[in-house]
């Protein structure tokens, strides 16, 4: 037990899924895993833990922005000893380049939350994906012939944040999303793996929206890669 996971010792596998939607982790786990229980119903933020390929794979939910996804990610790695922790989860596409429903592999998160100048003392830290992960997923999507956008992201504290956007990607990063620096800062901090996995579901630049039919295949197409690289 730690304070918000339910999980006796041993009921969390070392290679974990995370999406932002426990409910994203229930029908994860009723899709792909075999055998899949349930070990968290603290808050509602579902954790199973199952097989894919025989090999066992839990998936975590880890709520929305840094605050949350710290939280889960601490316990996981402290006090269940995850070993490879792979986000998954959707992002606002902020170069004209990035479409809708491609998959971006966050190679760095750049941030606009005080969390780690908090932690560094105004120091700045990269947070960097692990390179055995980033390469694994690669590796994944290219074996089912899907190329993703591999650069930074941007993991901002403020959803509706106006025009804020647009500096960033004046230096390059590819997409906002809200979770995955403090992924890689605590996955550091423990010496474990991370990378992120985002699916375009919004694009700042061109204004459009996914609708939930197509998301979802596009989700899919995530699901199978953060599985495949789980397991690798
Ligand atoms: N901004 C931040 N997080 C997001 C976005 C966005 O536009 N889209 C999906 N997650």
């Amino acid at each position: 037990m730690s304070i918000h996971i339910a999980a006796k010792n041993g009921e969390i596998a070392e290679a974990i899924l995370l999406p932002g939607d426990p409910l994203r982790a229930q029908f994860i786990a009723e899709t792909y895993l075999e055998n899949a229980k349930r070990y968290n119903d603290v808050r509602n933020m579902f954790g199973f833990t199952g097989t894919y390929k025989g090999k066992p794979v839990s998936v975590q939910g880890t709520g929305m922005g840094i605050p949350s996804i710290s939280i889960y990610t601490h316990e996981l790695f402290r006090d269940y000893g995850v070993k490879r922790a792979i986000r998954i989860g959707t992002a606002g596409a902020i170069q004209k380049t990035v479409k809708l429903r491609d998959m971006v592999l966050a190679q760095s998160a750049c941030t606009d939350s005080a969390a780690n100048r908090f932690r560094f003392g105004g120091r700045d830290y990269a947070p960097t994906a692990s390179w055995k992960l980033l390469k694994a997923a690669w590796e994944a999507a290219a074996a089912k012939g899907w190329e993703p956008a591999v650069g930074s992201v941007v993991s901002t504290d403020i959803f509706y944040s106006g025009d804020e956007w647009k500096l960033w990607a004046e230096y390059g990063c590819l997409a906002m999303e809200m979770e995955t620096a403090e992924l890689y800062t605590v996955a550091a901090k423990f010496g474990r793996e991370a990378l992120g996995i985002l699916t375009i579901s919004d694009s700042l630049v061109s204004g459009e929206t996914t609708g939930a039919a197509e998301r979802q295949s596009a989700f899919t197409r995530m699901m199978e890669v953060a599985l495949e690289t789980a397991v690798s």
